[in-house]
């Protein structure tokens, strides 16, 4: 018999628990020949803002040991050209998109979540706080637990679709920013971003990105990001969505019993594009071969 391989997030309902991350999976389509979108849980699209954003300087990309620094610098289309270009192609599909945004204030959070609330074919949220806040002298709104919540109570009051906040592992106590989210009505959190990294060119004597420092993500992050998920999960009672460094899937499994409902799927898909249906598959195959017969049991289901 076929595993259950559902699982609930908030309002939605997934075929399986794999997810594409932000910024690793374009807005879907590009990816539709790699993948069968059908054959995943869900897509999250690039990060997007009010206006567009060109992004940083280049080089913004490079490869680490074990992973990759990026300092993209939240490069997207802006709103406008998103409901126009990008969100048509979401109808041709049954899989959920999920849409990450952010903003430099609550309010822009807010003014972002009340026109995508509008629209049928946006199925969630994934509000991304590892953003400065301009009106607080560039505090990033995803090390402080105040300005965290400020954005998610803005965003909760105008919307009630899923609402999934995405954490900054750029933090002392992780723990206290996942109580913060859930507290002001987070129906989910994506644990973890990218950890800040640095790379440097021996010779030139000059940092290889030219934003100098980048968000590292990949295998590399794998253990902090399980430490993350397992630390959250047993400290809040909506569901996590583990993320950090899943290539294959055994690693989405592990996510699962250290306490995540779900993954995402991020730097494996620039390795392998077919990556994300590839790990789904793989974990409907572990599962069965062991006789278990719902993916929802390994959540949490860690011993010792
Ligand atoms: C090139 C690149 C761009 C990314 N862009 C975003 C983004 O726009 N918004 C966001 O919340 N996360 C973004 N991320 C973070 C990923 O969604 C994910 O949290 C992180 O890469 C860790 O997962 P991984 O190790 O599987 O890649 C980006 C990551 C990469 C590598």
């Amino acid at each position: 018999m076929r595993p259950d391989m559902t699982v609930a997030i908030g309002n939605l309902k997934l075929v399986n628990p794999v997810i594409t991350a932000s910024g690793t999976f374009g807005y879907g389509k590009e990816f539709s020949q790699y993948v069968d979108l059908e054959k995943i849980g869900a897509f999250v699209t690039k990060g997007l803002s009010l206006n567009p954003r060109a992004g940083n300087a280049t080089p913004r990309i490079v490869e680490t040991p074990g992973g990759m620094l990026n300092a993209i610098g939240l490069q997207n289309v802006g709103i406008d050209t998103f409901i126009r270009e990008k969100v048509p192609f979401f109808r041709t599909v049954s899989t959920p998109a999920i849409v990450n945004f952010f903003g430099s204030t609550p309010e822009e959070y807010a003014e972002l979540a009340r026109r995508l609330d509008e629209i049928p074919e946006v199925a969630a949220f994934e509000v991304n706080i590892s953003c400065p806040n301009v009106k607080q002298g560039g505090i990033v709104f995803g090390t402080n637990p105040v300005s965290a919540a400020q954005v998610t109570a803005a965003c909760r009051a105008v919307t009630k679709k899923t609402l999934i906040v995405k954490l900054s592992p750029n933090v002392t106590d992780i723990v206290e920013m996942a109580l913060a989210c859930e507290g002001a009505g987070a129906d989910a959190l994506s644990v973890i971003n990218t950890l800040t990294g640095m790379a440097i060119d021996l010779e030139r004597r000059r940092p290889v990105l030219a934003n100098i420092t980048g968000g590292l993500s990949g295998p590399a992050i794998k253990p902090v990001a399980l430490r993350m998920v397992w630390q959250v999960a047993n400290a809040v009672r909506i569901p996590v969505i583990g993320i950090g460094g899943i290539m294959s899937a055994t690693d989405a499994l592990e996510f699962m019993l250290a306490g995540a409902t779900a993954v995402q799927v991020g730097t494996a898909s620039f390795v392998n594009p077919g990556a994300a249906q590839e790990i789904a598959e793989g974990m409907e195959k572990w599962l069965s071969e062991r006789g278990i017969s719902d993916v929802k049991s390994m959540t949490g289901a860690l011993e010792g």
